[in-house]
Parts: structure tokens; sequence; C-alpha cells
């Protein structure tokens, strides 16, 4: 166990019983650093609680003992002592920490760009060519830069196996940006408590080996064209944020549920009746406070621009598999 511990301080790790496996490039020093504040208040704890016990034990009061008549209330050179030397290793402490902070802050020039997008309860990876995934898919050994906002409340951006955790805030842009060292699925989770479903807002970070980054990229974004029309739309409907409000169990969400919705009869707010057709659900989709059904707040965004015609298309066909 204590071998495990010294390891983790050492180079790159496998991950022990402590701490995740080490995946980005910033990982070693953010434990070293960790492991160099850990043991010396690990020194600290042992000697204060040791010496106050031997104290304790030492001068109790017994029968036969008396105080001394002058009690020492100063000691200058103990006390310099005790100031100065927490003092140098805080100051070691902040040089180690601001030193790991500015490379996590400062992103290399060349860094490959993605937008995060963060919402309850979701993540949305926008890459350079419009393809939007649920997941983050990077290649390895290539420096990322994530540029992040959130569409409601503060979520935060956390990648244990990168030791990588940044604040996502509405109406600004964060960044932040890692290289990643180990190919595979490495965790990604919300660590800003943020609604009921917080503890839900998982997704991954997905490392490709060299070459095959671009490969999924290019297959990922192709879905449209690869996938039957239902399927594409069940996909456009997951990662583009719909199923956040709109359920599709029956139950009344944030937004009506898509369950049997296509060819019902729907009461608005404003007391007329609709057939729930195609050109009814495009409407909502591009300019939903128009025809509000009834029972519901005008809340949704305009997805206008945000989704192309071809994935209005496909989520239509989706949205009518369900009332089958
Ligand atoms: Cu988003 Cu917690």
């Amino acid at each position: 166990m204590f071998e495990r511990l010294i390891a983790g301080a050492g180079g790159a790790s496998d991950g022990n019983v402590w701490m995740p496996p080490q995946s980005s490039t910033a990982a070693p020093a953010v434990d070293r650093l960790f492991y160099f504040i850990f043991w010396i208040s690990a020194f600290f704890f042992a000697l204060i609680v040791i010496l106050a016990i031997v104290f304790v034990i030492r001068y109790r009061k017994r029968a036969g003992r008396v105080a001394p008549v002058e009690v020492p209330t100063h000691n200058t050179p103990l006390e310099i002592a005790w100031t100065v030397i927490p003092l140098l290793i805080v100051f070691v402490i902040f040089y180690l920490g601001f030193k790991i902070f500015l490379d996590v802050v400062t992103p290399p020039k060349n860094a490959y760009e993605v937008q995060v997008t963060a919402q309850r309860w979701k993540w949305m990876f926008t890459y350079p060519n419009g393809h939007v995934d649920e997941n983050l898919h990077v290649p390895l050994d290539t420096p990322v830069l994530l540029v992040m906002t959130s569409e409601d409340v503060i979520h935060s951006f956390f990648v244990p196996d990168f030791r990588l955790k940044r604040d996502i805030v509405p109406g600004r842009y964060n960044k932040t940006w890692f290289r990643a060292t180990q190919e595979g699925a490495h965790d990604l989770m919300c660590a800003e408590y943020c609604g009921t479903s917080h503890s839900t807002m998982l997704a991954q970070v997905v490392v490709h080996p060299p070459g095959g980054f671009e490969k999924w990229l290019a297959e990922a974004s192709n879905f449209l064209a690869k996938l039957p029309p239902a399927e594409a739309g069940a996909q456009v409907f997951r990662t583009r944020g719909c199923a956040q409000c709109h359920s599709l169990d029956g139950k009344a969400n944030v937004g009506p549920t898509m369950q049997a919705v296509f060819g019902s009869s729907v009461s608005t707010r404003d007391g007329k009746r609709l057939v729930a057709d195609e050109n009814y659900i495009r409407e909502s989709i591009i300019d939903p406070q128009a025809r509000i059904v009834a029972g519901f707040d005008p809340v949704m965004p305009t997805y206008k621009g945000r989704l192309k015609d071809e994935e209005i298309t496909v989520l239509i066909a989706y949205i009518k598999t369900l009332s089958n």
C-alpha cells in the first residue's frame, strides 16, 4: 500500500486505490503536487498529535508535583522558527501550484478546438465541421482546446483521469485544454451541483489512436446519409437536447411528451385545436412560441439555425414512429 502511494508520486501511473490512471500530460504534475501537500500535512498532523499526547501524559497533574513559579510566556527563536518554516513551505506550494495552474490555463497555439455546451443535464460537443456529439472524442497525444459555455446554470467539466476540472458559466466562455496520453474511454462528469439530475450528467471522453479520430469524425458526421431517417432522428433527438424536456414515456416534463403526439389532436394555450402533423412539429421546432400546447410554459428556445432542414426532417420521421 505504501509503495503504491509512493509509486503514484513518481512517473505516469496506471492508477491505484487512491487515484485514477494518469491519462493526460498534466496529470503527473498535479499528482506530484497533491502527494507533496498530502505528505506535508500527514507529517505535521502526526507531529502535532504525538507531541500533544506526550505532553499530556508527561506533564499531567500528579501528587507532589508543583507548577514552576515562573511560567514562560515567550520564546523568540521558537516563534520565528514556527512562523518562517510554514511560510517557506507555503511559498513552495504556491510556486508549484501556480506553475501547474499556468500550464493548465494556457493552451498551446495549435490546439484542436471543440465547443462544449453544458445544459441540464447533458453535454454537447461541437466539432469544427459542425458535427454535434454527446461524448467528447479526441485524438491521442494532441492538444485539445475546449471552449465551454452553459445554456442555463453553472456546470463543471470534470475528467478525473486527466486531473482536469473547470467551471462552465452561462453568458461567458471558459476555456481549458488537455493532451490525452492514454487511448480508450475516460469518464466525464459534472462537478457542480446543477439540479435534480446533476449526478446523471455523465459522458465519456473517447481517446482515439493516431488516424482513428479523423475516421471517427468523418463517419459520425455522416449519420444523416447513412442511417435510416427514423434512426438518424432518434440520434438528433438524443444529442441536441430534445430529450431533456420531452419524454418518450407519456409523462409530461418541461414540454409535452413525444409519445403518440404525431397525428394527435392538440389544444393550444389560446384555446384552439389542431392536429400535430409534420408542419406543426416543424413550426414548433423553428418558432416554438407560435402555438404552445395548453398547460405548458413558453420556455422552449428556437432551433432555427441550430438544426438543419435535414435534421428537422429526420426528427419528424422519428417522432412519427413514436405514434405507432
Ligand atoms: Cu451539471 Cu451538475
